[in-house]
């Protein structure tokens, strides 16, 4: 290992490195880290570090990436960033392992936004557009559109880094 991959690593270890699955970059040293600082040391999504998600990482890994190109796009396009980084974050607040869900009254998919919307309400205070990019971002697979385009990006970047991180190996756990 190279003394600069081991640095990485040891700034990784201690938190100094956050890093989001396809990229570089450390984003505690973006403009975008400071919009969920708060969010991502709060127990509740801490806690999604212990559940892992599309294979090869874990749903704390999935939501940061998400929150993270959500916000890019969104400011690309000039649209609510700040919103889409939160609600980014928070669209997969729950705490139990999908392939656990085994109610038949409700498939998973339409299930999990509901119980992330309402982890999330517990958390914090939302707007219209963050309550929608949760409880929208299985869109199409579920019925209901989206309102408002931050949604309709949500639903694009979700699955975006779903195949982002199937095709990954690096497996991060909190
Ligand atoms: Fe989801
Ligand atoms: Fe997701």
């Amino acid at each position: 290992m190279t003394r600069r991959k081991a640095e990485k690593l040891r700034k990784m270890e201690e938190g100094l490195w956050i890093h989001v699955t396809g990229s570089r970059k450390n984003i505690r040293q973006t403009e975008f880290f400071p919009l969920v600082e708060v969010l991502l040391a709060s127990e509740q999504v801490r806690a999604l570090g212990l559940y892992r998600h599309h294979v090869h990482t874990t749903r704390y890994q999935h939501c940061l990436n998400v929150a993270y190109y959500n916000y890019r796009v969104c400011r690309m396009l000039h649209l609510d960033a700040v919103s889409a980084a939160r609600a980014g974050l928070l669209h997969d607040l729950y705490h139990y392992e999908t392939a656990e869900y085994t109610s038949s009254s409700m498939p998973h998919s339409s299930y999990h936004p509901l119980a992330a919307l309402e982890a999330a309400e517990e958390l914090i205070t939302m707007n219209d557009r963050e309550r929608d990019m949760i409880e929208k971002h299985m869109w199409p697979v579920t019925r209901h559109r989206p309102k408002y385009a931050e949604s309709y990006v949500l639903t694009f970047v979700d699955k975006y880094c779903a195949v982002l991180e199937f095709l990954s190996r690096s497996h991060r756990v909190l």
